[in-house]
C-alpha cells in the first residue's frame, strides 16, 4: 500500500494515455476525449496510428469514426508510436492491449500487456497511476504492481486495474455510459486519480464498486463466465427441446417473465463466438487449474462443449436438409460476423460452420454486410457474393447464422425467385416461421419443431 500524505496530488483533469489502440483502446482514447480529457493513443503499429491520426477507425463500431474526427479536430486527442511522449505527456495510462488465447493452449497469453507495461514503467513521470483495462489472469495486476515498484525510476507510481466491459458494436455507448465502474486499487491515492479519470461519468448514474486488485481482475472474467453459461444453458434447453419436441423460443419467453432469471442472453442458436467469451472462459480455467481451484470452474467446461455441439448439429441440421449429402450442392450463409452490428469474424460460428460444410461438399456462398473483407481473408476458401439474394442464388438451402437486421427484414418472396430450393434454416432464431412457411418454404431451427 502506497501512503496516500506523500503523493503529489492528481489534478482534477488529469492527462490521459491510452496504450494499445485496438478495438478496446481506439475506442476508450476517443470517447474519454468526447468526455472533455486531453488523451494520447499509443501503439506500436505506425499503420494504424496513421490510420487514426487521419480520421479513420481501422474496425467496424457504430457511432466510433464520428466521434474521432471530432476528437481530432477539438485537438484533445492525439495517437503516436511513442512511449517517451506516452510517460512525459499522461497522469493516468491505461493499459488497452490484447490478451489472446495461446496458440494450443487454454491459457491467455500476456505477451503484450507484458511488453507494453515494460516499454511504458521507465519514462513515467512521478506520481503517474497505470491503470490495467486488459482481461488478464488472476495475479498478473499483483505480479506487474511488485515489478512497478521495482523498477520505475520515477516517485509515487502506482498500478490500479479497471476491467471493461464493452460490447462490440455498442462500445461508445458502453464506454460514455457504463453500467457500472470497477476500480480495483491498493490505496486511496490510486482510487482519486480513477475517480478524476471517470469524473464525468461517475453517477449519471453509474455506480462505482471499489475492490483490490483481485477483485477487479475477477469482476471480468466472472461476469463473461455468467454470461457465457446463461447462454449454454439456454442452447442446453435447446437440445431436449429437439429430443422432446419442445420450442425453446417459448421456453426462452416464459422464463424471461421471472425477473429472477430475465430475457437477456437467453436467445438460443448457434451460441457464443467473438473475441471475448470463448477465450475468456478457456484462460479462466486454465487459471484456476494453476491455482488449485479448477473443480470450482469445471461447470465451465460443459459450458464450452454445449457451445460447441450448436456448430455440429447446425451441420447435421443443414445436412438432413439435403437428405443426407452436401455432395453438388449450393449453400447459401447469410451471416460471417460472431455477432451483428461488427465486423469481428473471431471465432466466428457462422464461418465454422460454413467451412465445416464446404469440406463436406457443398459450394459455399457467404454474405454479411460488414464482415467480407476479413472473412475473405481469413477463409479465402468460401464463396462470397455482395448481397444476401445474390449469395442464395440457385442455393439448395440457406444458412441463416448472424441475425443482422437486414436479413430479420429479409422479404422471403424476394428470395423465393433466386433459390434452387425453397429451404432455411434458421440459426439465431429470429426469422418469423409462420412468414416463412407461408410463402413456400420448409423451415427449421435449432430447438424448435
Ligand atoms: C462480451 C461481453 O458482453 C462484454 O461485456 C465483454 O466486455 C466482452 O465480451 P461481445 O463479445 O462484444 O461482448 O459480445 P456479446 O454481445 O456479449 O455476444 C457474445 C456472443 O454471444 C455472440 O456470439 C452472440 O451471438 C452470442 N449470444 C448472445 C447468444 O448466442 N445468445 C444470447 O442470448 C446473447
Amino acid at each position: 500500500m502506497v501512503g496516500t500524505d506523500s503523493l503529489p496530488r492528481m489534478s482534477d483533469r488529469p492527462r490521459l494515455s491510452v496504450i494499445g489502440t485496438g478495438y478496446l483502446g481506439a475506442t476508450h482514447a476517443v470517447c474519454m476525449a468526447e468526455l472533455g480529457f486531453e488523451v494520447l493513443g499509443v501503439d506500436v503499429l505506425e499503420d494504424k496510428v496513421a490510420l487514426l491520426q487521419s480520421g479513420q477507425v481501422p474496425f467496424f463500431e457504430p457511432g466510433l469514426p464520428e466521434l474521432l474526427r471530432k476528437s481530432l479536430d477539438s485537438g484533445r486527442l492525439r495517437f503516436t508510436t511513442s512511449y517517451e511522449q506516452a510517460g512525459e505527456f499522461g497522469d493516468v495510462h491505461f493499459l488497452c492491449v490484447g490478451t489472446p488465447q495461446k496458440k494450443g493452449e487454454m491459457a491467455a497469453d500476456l505477451t503484450y500487456v507484458d511488453a507494453a507495461f515494460t516499454s511504458l514503467v521507465p519514462h513515467l513521470r512521478d506520481g503517474a497511476l497505470v491503470v490495467g483495462k486488459s482481461t488478464v489472469p488472476a495475479g498478473t495486476a499483483e505480479r506487474l504492481s511488485a515489478l512497478l515498484q521495482e523498477t520505475a525510476t520515477a516517485r509515487d507510481v502506482e498500478l490500479a486495474w479497471n476491467p471493461e466491459f464493452l460490447r462490440e458494436g455498442f462500445a461508445v455507448e458502453d464506454t460514455l455510459r457504463p453500467d457500472r465502474l470497477v476500480f480495483g486499487v491498493q490505496s486511496a491515492s490510486a482510487e482519486a486519480g480513477l475517480r478524476a479519470a471517470y469524473a464525468p461519468v461517475i453517477g449519471t448514474p453509474t455506480p462505482v464498486v471499489v475492490t483490490d486488485l483481485a477483485t477487479a481482475q475477477l469482476v471480468k472474467v466472472a461476469a463473461n463466465a455468467f454470461l457465457a453459461t446463461k447462454i449454454s444453458f439456454i442452447n442446453a434447453m435447446a437440445e431436449v427441446c429437439e429430443a422432446t419436441g419442445g420450442d425453446v423460443t417459448l421456453l426462452s419467453k416464459a422464463l424471461s417473465y421471472d425477473s429472477r432469471i430475465g430475457g437477456r442472453f437467453l436467445n438460443a442458436g448457434l451460441g457464443f463466438g467473438g473475441g471475448c467469451l470463448p477465450k475468456d472462459i478457456r484462460a479462466f480455467m486454465a487459471r484456476a487449474g494453476e491455482l488449485g481451484v479448477d473443480q470450482a470452474l469445471s461447470f465451465l467446461k460443459e459450458v464450452d462443449a454445449i457451445n460447441l455441439r450448436r456448430r455440429a448439429r447446425m451441420v447435421d441440421l443443414a445436412r438432413e436438409e439435403l437428405e443426407g449429402s452436401f455432395g453438388g450442392m449450393r449453400v447459401a450463409v447469410l451471416g460471417a460476423a460472431f455477432k451483428p452490428n461488427s465486423d469481428d469474424i473471431r471465432d466466428s460460428p457462422a464461418l465454422e460452420v460454413a467451412t465445416a460444410i464446404q469440406k463436406q461438399g457443398a459450394a459455399v456462398c457467404v454474405y454479411d454486410p460488414a464482415a467480407m473483407a476479413n472473412a475473405r481473408i481469413a477463409y479465402p476458401e468460401l464463396g462470397y457474393r455482395n448481397s444476401a439474394l445474390s449469395a442464395a442464388q440457385g442455393a439448395d438451402l440457406v444458412l441463416h447464422l448472424t441475425e443482422w437486421d437486414e436479413f430479420r427484414a429479409m422479404d422471403p418472396a424476394a428470395l423465393s425467385a433466386v433459390v434452387a430450393a425453397k429451404r432455411i434454416v434458421d440459426g439465431r432464431n429470429v426469422l418469423d416461421p409462420a412468414q416463412w412457411r407461408a410463402a413456400g418454404w420448409t423451415y427449421r431451427a435449432l430447438g424448435r419443431p
